[in-house]
């Protein structure tokens, strides 16, 4: 049976690094269970058990990672005894013989299976953080670069006064930033769940230590060491909180709003023609109309970000449902918010990635659509000037208002250019200002600050990317296969 004959799930690997797919792969996983069953014997050995000979720590040491056939021999395990667990301590035991006794000694299941979902969500945090930092600076290069041009802005997508390209970049930049922050926050927080026992209590490592708390202390200090991790969290039940799924899953699931809400934008302006994703020379848009330059990245990204936006909706529910010290109703598809949405931001990722990084810019039609409109965004400029000159507010605004409408209905009933500035010229009234109307056209008089904001915020940027400066020196553009 060829892959061509199975279910593949569209979100397979496509896009996924392939550290993104190491690190959720079953020997990722089996091997990281073995190693922490070493780093529990080895902080057992230190604190004087006994049981744990040096042979068993070498030969821990010199089978730790799954082999094809240790997996062949944990899948007849598991079939046999229905654990998982119990399976690959079995399966350990049997190329590891002098452990064999002593592997899970004092632990219960959630000692490997959450510790290793606990690396596991930092290590995919650790990955995508660095990924996200190109995203921002890529955008930031962007936006420094257009934070001049001015462009039409929109409430209610109809046409606001102008901004500039750059500084609607500069929102998109705010916005990942938010994401950057709180996915190191959420990172900075995790800790480890350490060796509790299995209703959190240390109650077997009690017995193991002779009711020695200070030694549970220090096993748990040199689990964390060894693991990579600052702390224990301070309670556990069987697991470590599903608290800290829902954390993470709600940073993932805001990130992919975020995704959602610059892809929209982006769709937007690809209809507008004034900047488009980037295409390829031969990149068909449409099977039947030729023509067609479909914004399909973009969309990619707006539906990845929708399905990540409801992860954590699911991690809320889980959490929720937690009776007690544990149920189990939290394991059968996956307690570990980072592997659930991982191939959703791997994906959305890559073709983030790709679109920031190729942005089109078409100035003259976003000069074309501007010029439609400044005869309007000039109208309050108008107004003041006429007033410093002497004229009445409330006639100048009147005067305006009735040359404003009927150049709008010249517009919208016949289908011809904006004529406002025409009508101005050709009403006395308006003759003190006539001289200035010309400079008055010019869209950077209405931007604002907009490039003063712009720079700030990369600025801003700049400063928060420099802990990834490592990874953005040698960062290489995502190969999207589609
Ligand atoms: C497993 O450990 C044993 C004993 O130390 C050793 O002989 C064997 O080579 C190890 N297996 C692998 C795959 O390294
Ligand atoms: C995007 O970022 C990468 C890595 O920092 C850089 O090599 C590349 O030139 C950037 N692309 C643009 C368009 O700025
Ligand atoms: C986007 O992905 C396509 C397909 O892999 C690639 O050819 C193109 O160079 C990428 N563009 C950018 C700007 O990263």
């Amino acid at each position: 049976m060829s892959n061509y004959d199975s279910y593949q799930t569209p979100l397979g690997s496509r896009y996924a690094s392939k550290e993104m797919l190491t690190l959720f792969s079953a020997r990722t996983r089996a091997s990281t269970w073995r190693q922490l069953w070493l780093w529990l014997a080895e902080a057992e050995h230190e604190l004087g058990i006994e049981q744990v000979t040096d042979e068993a720590l070498e030969q821990m040491r010199a089978n730790l990672t799954m082999t094809d056939e240790d997996f062949e021999v944990a899948r007849v395990e598991e079939a046999r005894r229905r654990h998982d667990v119990m399976a690959h301590v079995h399966t350990f035991g049997q190329v590891a013989p002098a452990a064999a006794g002593v592997i899970h000694y004092g632990a219960t299941s959630c000692f490997v299976t959450d510790n290793a979902d606990l690396i596991f969500i930092r290590d995919g945090l650790d990955l995508l953080l660095p990924k996200l930092a190109k995203v921002i600076q890529n955008l930031s290069t962007f936006a420094l670069k257009y934070k001049d041009l001015p462009t039409l802005g929109f409430t209610h997508f109809q046409a606001a006064q102008p901004i500039t390209v750059g500084k609607r970049a500069a929102q998109w930049i705010q916005e990942l930033i938010m994401d950057l922050e709180d996915l190191e926050h959420a990172r900075e927080q995790l800790r480890f769940r350490g060796a509790v026992g299995t209703t959190g209590t240390q109650a077997s490592f009690m017995e193991i230590f002779d009711s020695d708390g200070d030694k549970i202390d220090e096993l748990n200090k040199k689990l964390c060491e060894k693991a990579g991790f600052p702390g224990i969290y301070h309670v556990s039940t069987q697991t470590y909180t599903r608290k800290v799924d829902l954390r993470v899953a709600n940073v993932l699931s805001a990130l992919g709003a975020t995704a959602q809400r610059i892809a929209i934008d982006i769709r937007h302006l690809a209809h507008l023609t004034e900047i488009e994703e980037p295409m390829e020379k031969d990149q068909i848009g449409s099977s039947a109309m030729a023509f067609k330059r479909n914004p399909m990245r973009s969309e990619r990204i707006t539906s990845l970000g929708r399905e990540l936006m409801n992860k954590n909706a699911n991690f809320a529910q889980t959490f929720a449902g937690q009776w007690f010290e544990r149920t189990l109703d939290d394991s059968a598809i996956s307690v570990n918010p980072s592997s659930a949405c991982t191939r959703h931001v791997v994906n959305l990722g890559a073709s983030l990635d790709n679109v920031t990084n190729g942005l089109v810019v078409y100035p003259q039609m976003i000069r074309a659509h501007l010029d439609a409109q400044l005869p309007f965004m000039a109208t309050e400029n108008i107004i003041m000037r006429l007033v410093s000159k002497g004229g009445s507010r409330q006639e100048a605004h009147e005067q305006i208002r009735v040359l404003s409408r009927q150049a709008g209905l010249v517009v919208k009933n016949e289908g011809k250019p904006n004529d406002l500035i025409e009508r101005i010229r050709n009403t006395e009234y308006f003759s003190p200002i006539h001289a200035d109307l010309d400079a008055m056209l010019d869209p950077s008089l209405y931007t604002g600050r907009s490039a003063v904001i712009t720079e700030r915020m990369c600025a801003v940027a700049e400063e928060k990317l420099a802990r990834y400066s490592d990874y953005l020196g040698k960062a290489e553009t995502v190969q999207l296969s589609l």
